[in-house]
Order: structure tokens, then sequence, then C-alpha cells
């Protein structure tokens, strides 16, 4: 019987650990507080944005949901970006991905100051990860994983690791983290995605493989070895008219199958989702307290 790997629990313990910090905060006078913008009415999309308000509410953090129509202009955008990165209640900035096709994301990332860039997706955070500056910021997603691994007793130092999916979001960043020096890192890392040859020769020698390549149920047991740890980053919706909103969430892991081989395993929903949204309070409290 593998382990299973309960983001949920986790995620309450850096919850916990960051009641404690912001309390200490706000005895000095400072709120750390996130502006979360979401443009357009992707479903998913505004799922995530609604579950980050509520939990910066529930840890007593300043919250703004900036919810803007799907025909929002780019220079609309821009604007509403320049006034949270002026306004002193925001440590932190997020903007909802995927944008509506008219916008032009890389630019809109650009103009977010960096020091409240808790996404980790402005050029000087991916540099500053791939210079192993700590003072940057990771990307949620990433770090969730990292977190989750070490958390859960599982050596990453020297280990194996395989990524499969080559994401900004997810992959690269979750390669350079685990690659860097130091505490929860120092792996030997191989990045596979949908061109790789030979693709299960290789994720069949890791020792641990995360799987973030957005492709339902890709995962299947004949990908990994016995005793492998398997991190399921893949939050899909598959249609399910026996399910009363007509879809469920499957993971990029084939859960049934895998889970018989391998000797720790994420679940999907429970897993590395609940980890993000913790991730995100944390880079939010780590904005307030380096400014
Ligand atoms: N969409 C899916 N994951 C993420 C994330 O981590 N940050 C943002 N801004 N959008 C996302």
């Amino acid at each position: 019987m593998s382990q299973l790997i309960e983001g949920r629990l986790i995620a309450e313990k850096v919850y916990a650990e960051l009641r404690g910090e912001i309390a200490e905060l706000k005895k000095r006078g400072r709120t750390p507080g996130l502006a979360v913008v979401l443009v357009g009415d992707n479903p998913a999309s505004r799922a995530y944005v609604r579950a980050k308000d509520k939990m910066c509410r529930d840890l007593g953090l300043h919250s703004v949901k900036l919810e803007l129509p799907a025909e929002t202009t780019q220079a609309e955008l821009l604007a509403r970006v320049e006034e949270l990165n002026r306004d002193a209640a925001i440590h932190g900035i997020l903007v909802q991905s995927p944008p509506p096709k008219h916008i032009d994301e890389a630019a809109i990332v650009r103009a977010l100051d960096p020091a409240k860039d808790v996404d980790g997706f402005h050029p000087m955070n991916v540099a500053k990860l791939a210079l192993g500056d700590e003072s940057g910021f990771v990307p949620c997603t990433p770090l969730g994983c990292q977190r989750l691994l070490v958390e859960s007793g599982i050596e990453i130092s020297g280990a194996h690791v395989v990524v499969l999916g080559r994401s900004m979001i997810v992959g690269k960043p979750l390669a350079l983290l685990l690659m860097r020096k130091g505490r929860g890192s120092d792996a030997t890392v191989t990045v596979v995605h949908s061109r790789s040859q030979r693709l299960a020769d290789i994720t069949r020698s890791a020792d641990i493989l995360i799987a973030a390549i957005g492709q339902p149920q890709f995962v299947r047991a004949e990908h990994v070895r016995d005793g492998a740890v398997v991190i399921d980053v893949g939050i899909n919706r598959v249609d399910d008219a026996t399910t009363e909103r007509g879809y469920r969430l499957v993971g990029d892991v084939a859960f049934d199958e895998v889970s018989e081989k391998v000797s720790a395993i994420t679940p999907v929903p429970g897993g590395v989702g609940p980890m993000t949204i913790a991730m995100l309070m944390s880079n939010t409290v780590k904005a307030c307290r380096q400014r």
C-alpha cells in the first residue's frame, strides 16, 4: 500500500506557521495585502480566485479581488496593475492566468513590481531563482511540490527527479528549484515533455516523478518504477454525467493503477492544489516582511 501525501493536511501546517508570522507583523502595525486580478469569466479561474480571496480573509490578510470584464483592454489592465504597484496596502499582486486572447500576458507580467510579484513570473524573479538568490519569489506550485516532499520526509538530495512538463508556471521553475543547492533541493533533475523520445524509459528511472503535463491520466503504470514517489500537479476537468456538476477532476496520473506500484503519491484533488494556495499566502507574507 502506498503512502498518500495529503496536501490538505500539510497546507494546514503551513497556515499554522503563517498565522504566527501574520500576528507578529500585525503587532508592528503591518497587515500583508494581496490583490488578485481576474479578467474575463473562465469558470476554473473564477473558482481559483474565489479560493485565494477566501483564504486571505481566513488568515486575516488584506484582500482585494478585482474582477474585470473580458473586454478589458491591455491599456486598462496595465493601468490597474500600475495602481496596485503604487498601493502601499498591497504587498502581493497576482493576475490570474490565462487572460483573454487579446491580452499580452508577458507584457502584463513585466509591468508588475518584481517586489510584489508573488507568482514569481516576472523576469527578475525567474533570474533570481536561476541564480539562487533567495530574495526573489518562486512560483507557488513548484514551491508547494517541494514542501510536500520535505514535509513527507522524502529525500530530495541526490534523488533523480523527473519533471514531466516544461511550462513557465510549473515544469521549468520546478526544475530550477530542485536542482538548486541547499535544503529541499540538490536533486538530479531531468525534464521531459510532449516531444521527448523514449519518455517512458526516462520516467521509469525517476526516484521522484512530478507530472505537470496538463493531460488527464497521462502517466500510467508503465511510466513508473516500483517504489517511486509520484507528485501529480494536474487538475483536469473531465465530463462525467453521473456527477451533479457534470464533470469531475482528475490529475495527470492514472491514480488507481499507478498507486499500486509506488511508495507515495498525491491525490487529486487534495494534493498539490491546496499547497499552491498555501504558498501564495506564504509569498504574500514574505513580500510584506521584505518591504
Ligand atoms: N493559473 C494557473 N496557475 C496559476 C498560478 O499559479 N498563478 C496565476 N497567476 N495563474 C495561474
